[in-house]
C-alpha cells in the first residue's frame, strides 16, 4: 500500500464530515444541543454514550473509550488499516488519489482511480466483485436456454426484482470468470483473495471457478458495494451442497454481514421494525411483497456482531425463520442473542407454508402482510412451545412451562420488562406471581444470567489490539531497557504485572530476570546473567543481544549515546532535565505496561469466552469464567486512566 500524500489526506478530511459518515452508519446519531448523540455502534450500551462533536470533527464513546477522526471511525467500523479506511474515504467524497511514483505500477489501470494501481485493495475486491456480478447477470440474460436460465424460470421472479438482486448465472465452465476478471486486468492473486476461484489442494497454483453452472446472488455490504457471492445449485434438491458461499475475505466477513441491508437500511426506520429470515430468496420473497425491512443472515448462523449492526437501525426485531423444527430452534438461538442485547423480539409464522418464498407463491403478498401483522410476542411464542411439551393444565405441567420461559425471562436486560413478564406468566398459567419469582431466583442462581452476560460481553468488543506481536515486542523491549535503567522500575513491574503476562520470549525472560533481582536486592542494573540462563535451555539469544547492545536511548540510560547532552550538574537546568527525564521515563513505563496488559488481558478474555462457551466445563467453571471476563473488560477500559501517558 503506497503512502498517501499529505495534502490528499488534507483533502479528504476537509470534504468527509465526520456527521454524514457516522451517520451513514448509524442512522440513530441525533443532535443534542451542542453535540451529536446516539448509542455506541461498537460496544452494547442502553444509554447513548457515544459523541460526535461536529466543530472538531471527532467522536468519542464515553462508555468503552473509541474515538478518533473521521479516519478513526471508519477503521474501527470496517476493521480497516489507516491507508484502506483512507481510500474508501477517497472514493465516497470524490477525492482522487494520485500514483505516488507515476508509472511504477504496471498492468491494467484502475477505473476507480485512473492513474493508479494498488492490487488487492479493498477497493479493487470490490470493483472485481461488481464486474463479476454484471458478467453473471449478463450470462443470464444472454443465454434464456441454458439450464440456470431454465432454474431460474421455475423460481417465478419478476424482471424488475431479478434486476434489482442482479441474479445471474455462472456458466458451466472452469474459467469463464477467471477469463473475464484476467481481461479486467484482474491478477489471480486478488482473484484467490477474493474466493471467487478455487486453488487446487495439491500445493500447485493452479485455479478455477468457485462458482459453476449456478444461480448467483451477490452479497451486498451495508454501504452498497458488492463483497461476495452465495450461488444455488439448480437442482429442485440437490445431493451436493445446495447453496455455495464466497469464503470469508479481507471484504467478506460472514459474521458481520446481513443480506439485503443495504436496501433495508431506509425501510427499516419507517417500518420501526427489521425481519430476519433464512436465506436470500426469503429476504427476496419478503422485498417483493413490499416488505423492504427484511433480511438474513449469510451462510452463518446469527452472530452477536450482526444483533450489534442491527442495534443501529432498530431495538425492534420480527423472526421470520422457517416453519419447521429447525427453523424453531433457531428461533431461540436467535433469542438468546438478542434479548439480552436489549431487543423486542417478535415471531413471525408462517401459516401452511414453509417459508416466506414458499408462502409468496402459494398465498400471494397480502398473506405475507399478514403473516408479519400477526407476528406474536416472543414470550407468547415461548410458551406456546413450552404447552405443546407439557400438560400446563395441571400443576407439574405449569410448573415445568414456567421452568422454560422464565428462562428466556432471565435473558431480558431489563428490570421493568422483566417484571412485565413475571405478571404475564403467572396471569397466564394461572399461577401467583410470588411462585413465578422463586422460580426466577432459583434459575438466576444457574447459567441462565451468565449466559445472558456473556452473549452481551461478545457483542462488545475490547479495545482493538492492532498489530499485537509488534507493539508487545516494542513495548517489552522498552521495558527491558526501563528495569535495566533503575531498580524502582524493577519494583513497580514486578507489582503491575500479573504472573504470566510478559509471555516466554527472550526478551521476556529478561525482564523477569531484571525483575527476580530487584526483589532478591541483587539488583544492579546489568543484564548479563540472563545470557546464561537461556543459553542452557538453548534458546535463540541473537535479538535479545541486539537489543541490549543498541543504545538505550532515548530513554537517556546512564552511559549511553544518543540522548541530550545533560546540562552542567547542580544547576537548576540540570534539575529541570532531570525532571523532564523522569516524566519521560515513567510515561514510557505507563505506555509499555498499557500495551502489554492489554495484550494479555485481551488474550485471557479470549480463554475464558472459549471457556465459558464450552459445554463439557462444568456449569460452576463456566460462570466463574463469565464473572471473570466482566472483570477484565473493566481492567482493559481502565487502562488508559491507570497508566497515564503524556
Ligand atoms: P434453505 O435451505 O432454507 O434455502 O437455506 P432456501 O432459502 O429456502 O432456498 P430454496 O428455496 O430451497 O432454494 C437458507 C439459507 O441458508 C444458507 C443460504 O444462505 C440459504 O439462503 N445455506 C443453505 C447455505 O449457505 N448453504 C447451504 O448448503 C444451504
Ligand atoms: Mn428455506
Amino acid at each position: 500500500m503506497p503512502l498517501i500524500p499529505e495534502d490528499v489526506l488534507e483533502q479528504i478530511r476537509l470534504r468527509a464530515d465526520i456527521v454524514e459518515v457516522v451517520q451513514s452508519y448509524v442512522p440513530t446519531l441525533k443532535k443534542m444541543g451542542m453535540t451529536w448523540k446516539a448509542c455506541c455502534p461498537f460496544h452494547h450500551e442502553k444509554t447513548p454514550s457515544f459523541t460526535v462533536n461536529a466543530g472538531r470533527q471527532i467522536f468519542k464513546c464515553f462508555g468503552c473509550g473509541k474515538g478518533g477522526n473521521v479516519f478513526n471511525f471508519v477503521m474501527e467500523m470496517e476493521q480497516l488499516g489507516f491507508a484502506d479506511a483512507a481510500e474508501l474515504l477517497a472514493k465516497r467524497f470524490g477525492v482522487y488519489i494520485p500514483d505516488p511514483v507515476p508509472g511504477q505500477f504496471a498492468g491494467k489501470k484502475n477505473e476507480s482511480f485512473p492513474g493508479q494501481v494498488i492490487y488487492g485493495s479493498r477497493e479493487r475486491l470490490c470493483t472485481l466483485h461488481e464486474k463479476i456480478a454484471e458478467f453473471y447477470r449478463r450470462n443470464l440474460l444472454e443465454h434464456p436456454d441454458s439450464p440456470v436460465a431454465a432454474y431460474f424460470k421455475t423460481r417465478g421472479l419478476p424482471d424488475d426484482i431479478a434486476a434489482r438482486f442482479m441474479i445471474g448465472a455462472a456458466p458451466d465452465a472452469w474459467d469463464s470468470a477467471i477469463q473475464f476478471a484476467h481481461k479486467n486486468g484482474f491478477i489471480d492473486d486478488e482473484l484467490r483473495t477474493s474466493g471467487i476461484v478455487s486453488s487446487k489442494e495439491d500445493g500447485s497454483n493452479h485455479i478455477y471457478d468457485r462458482f459453476r453452472n449456478r444461480l448467483v446472488f451477490p452479497i451486498w455490504n451495508e454501504q452498497g458495494r458488492i463483497v461476495g457471492f452465495s450461488a444455488r445449485s439448480i437442482e429442485k434438491d440437490p445431493k451436493g451442497w445446495k447453496y455455495v458461499n464466497s469464503p470469508e475475505s479481507p471484504i467478506f466477513r460472514k459474521g458481520r454481514l446481513l443480506y439485503a441491508l443495504n436496501f433495508a437500511r431506509t425501510s427499516i426506520p419507517k417500518a420501526n421494525a427489521v425481519i430476519l429470515c433464512e436465506g436470500q430468496l426469503d429476504t427476496i420473497a419478503w422485498h417483493r411483497a413490499g416488505l423492504t425491512h427484511a433480511v438474513a443472515p449469510q451462510g452463518t448462523a446469527f452472530t452477536a456482531e450482526q444483533a450489534m449492526i442491527l442495534k443501529r437501525h432498530t431495538q425492534n426485531v420480527v423472526l421470520a425463520l422457517d416453519n419447521d423444527s429447525a427453523g424453531h430452534e433457531a428461533v431461540f438461538k436467535d433469542a438468546a442473542i438478542l434479548l439480552p442485547l436489549g431487543f423486542n423480539l417478535k415471531v413471525a409464522l408462517y401459516q401452511g407454508a414453509k417459508d416466506a418464498d414458499e408462502t409468496l407463491a402459494k398465498f400471494g403478498a397480502e398473506a405475507l402482510e399478514k403473516t408479519a401483522a400477526e407476528a406474536v410476542d416472543f414470550f407468547e411464542f415461548a410458551l406456546t412451545c413450552a404447552s405443546q411439551k407439557y400438560d400446563v393444565s395441571v400443576p407439574s405441567g405449569k410448573s415445568a412451562a414456567a421452568n422454560d420461559v422464565v428462562r428466556w425471562i432471565l435473558q431480558l436486560d431489563n428490570e421493568i420488562t422483566r417484571d412485565f413478564y413475571i405478571d404475564w406468566l403467572a396471569n397466564k398459567l394461572s399461577v401467583s406471581i410470588d411462585s413465578i419469582r422463586s422460580v426466577v431466583q432459583r434459575r438466576s442462581l444457574g447459567g441462565d444470567r451468565f449466559q445472558a452476560q456473556l452473549v452481551r460481553q461478545e457483542a462488545t468488543p475490547g479495545p482493538a489490539l492492532k498489530k499485537p506481536d509488534k507493539s508487545m515486542d516494542k513495548a517489552l523491549a522498552v521495558l527491558l531497557q526501563l528495569v535495566c535503567c533503575s531498580k524502582e522500575f524493577a519494583e513497580a513491574a514486578s507489582r503491575d504485572l500479573p504472573p504470566g503476562s510478559l509471555g516466554s520470549s527472550p526478551v521476556a525472560k529478561s525482564v523477569e530476570y531484571m525483575i527476580q533481582t530487584a526483589m532478591n536486592d541483587e539488583w544492579d542494573g546489568k543484564c548479563d546473567g540472563i545470557f546464561n540462563r537461556l543459553n542452557q535451555t538453548g534458546e535463540d539469544v541473537s535479538e535479545l543481544a541486539e537489543l541490549l547492545s543498541a543504545p538505550l536511548m532515548p530513554l537517556g540510560c546512564a552511559g549511553q549515546d544518543g540522548q541530550p547532552a545533560s546540562p552542567q550538574e547542580n544547576t537548576p537546568e540540570y534539575e529541570a532535565w532531570l525532571a523532564s527525564l523522569d516524566d519521560f521515563r515513567r510515561s514510557s513505563y505507563n505506555s509499555c505496561l498499557r500495551s502489554i496488559l492489554n495484550h494479555y488481558l485481551m488474550q485471557e478474555r479470549a480463554r475464558l469466552i472459549d471457556k465459558a462457551k464450552n459445554p463439557d466445563v462444568p456449569q460452576e467453571e463456566r460462570n466463574a469464567a463469565v464473572l471473570r471476563i466482566t472483570g477484565i473488560s473493566k481492567e482493559l477500559l481502565s487502562l488508559s486512566e491507570k497508566y497515564p501517558v503524556k
